[in-house]
């Protein structure tokens, strides 16, 4: 049975959530009520975030989609819907990452990125856009504070992810007047998650990540879960293009401390 909130009746679409933060925002919206279908590349891992899921009483259903391949998307999201009905929320958040210089990344690596994070992203919300509910339908995009910022042996992933941030702001233009409202939520660095795992390689940078930021803790998978929650909800209904940063001032970009 499924848990009783304010997004029941609701469906929500989460693509990449086998695990890490859009696991966690799957979770934080079917314990708001809403029905959640997750997809990702493996289906052993999707299976078993599925059935952890329902586990916790969300009804929830896991299926394998590649993002990189339009055609499984289109295969996996005409299952949805003939199971859920229009989507209500759509997030987009796969991604892969690598800490590397860009003189060791080959021109496979760097296109290996752009190719899950921003092509992908495409294909979700192009796929995505005929089954969204209409008025009232929302996409959001998981972005990283790398759209904006350049960071050291992170060009591959900031250029990826600066594109989601000017497709996010594109696609909310132009399919406003269709009733499609699109955002992006940025995280910061996020505790027990592989991307920061990826990110903050040694305890050294580990500390001078979360000693940087003007609220200084690792974040939690439910604070990206809560911005969703928000973004995607009715008192949201006139934010359109923007890039929400849940990331505890990372963007602001401190370089030092005063002390
Ligand atoms: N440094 C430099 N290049 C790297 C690299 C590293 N640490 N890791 C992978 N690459 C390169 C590979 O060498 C390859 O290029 P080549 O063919 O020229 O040798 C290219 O990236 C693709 O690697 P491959 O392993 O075939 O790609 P994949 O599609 O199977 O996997 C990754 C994609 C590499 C991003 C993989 O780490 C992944 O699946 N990540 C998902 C989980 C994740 O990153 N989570 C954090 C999200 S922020
Ligand atoms: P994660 O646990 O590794 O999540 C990545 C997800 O993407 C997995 O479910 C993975 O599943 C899926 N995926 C990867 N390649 C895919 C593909 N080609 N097709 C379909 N699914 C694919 O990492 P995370 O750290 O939680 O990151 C989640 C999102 O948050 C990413 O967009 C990341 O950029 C963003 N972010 C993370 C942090 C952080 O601190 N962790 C900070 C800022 C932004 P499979 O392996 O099953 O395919």
């Amino acid at each position: 049975m499924s848990a009783q909130g304010n997004l029941s009746g609701k469906t929500a679409v989460i693509v990449g959530a086998s695990s890490g933060i859009n696991l966690g925002v799957a979770k934080h919206l079917g314990e708001l009520g809403a029905r959640v279908a997750i997809l990702s590349r493996t289906k052993a891992k999707i299976e078993q975030a599925a059935a952890e899921l329902q586990g916790s009483g969300v009804e929830a259903i896991g299926l394998v989609a590649d993002v990189r391949n339009a055609d499984q998307l289109q295969t996996a999201f005409q299952s949805i819907h003939s199971q859920f009905g229009e989507f209500d929320i759509l997030v987009s958040g796969a991604a892969g990452n690598f800490f590397a210089d860009a003189k060791n990344i080959s021109p496979n690596g760097f296109k290996t990125i752009v190719d899950i994070d921003l092509i992908g992203t495409f294909n979700v919300l192009r796929m995505g856009f005929d089954y969204m509910r209409r008025p009232g339908g929302s996409m959001i995009n998981i972005t990283a504070p790398q759209g904006k910022r350049a960071m050291p042996k992170q060009a591959h992933v900031c250029a990826a992810k600066a594109g989601i941030d000017m497709l996010t702001k594109c696609l909310a233009l132009e399919w406003g007047a269709e009733g499609i409202r699109v955002n992006a939520v940025s995280p910061g660095p996020i505790e027990d998650t592989e991307g920061f795992a990826r990110l903050a390689t040694n305890s050294d940078l580990r500390e001078q990540i979360e000693g940087a930021l003007a609220l200084p803790r690792l974040g939690q998978r439910v604070d990206i879960g809560r911005a969703v929650e928000w973004i995607s909800s009715d008192q949201a209904s006139f934010v359109t293009g923007t890039i929400l940063d849940c990331d505890g001032g990372m963007v602001l970009g401190n370089l030092y401390s005063p002390d």
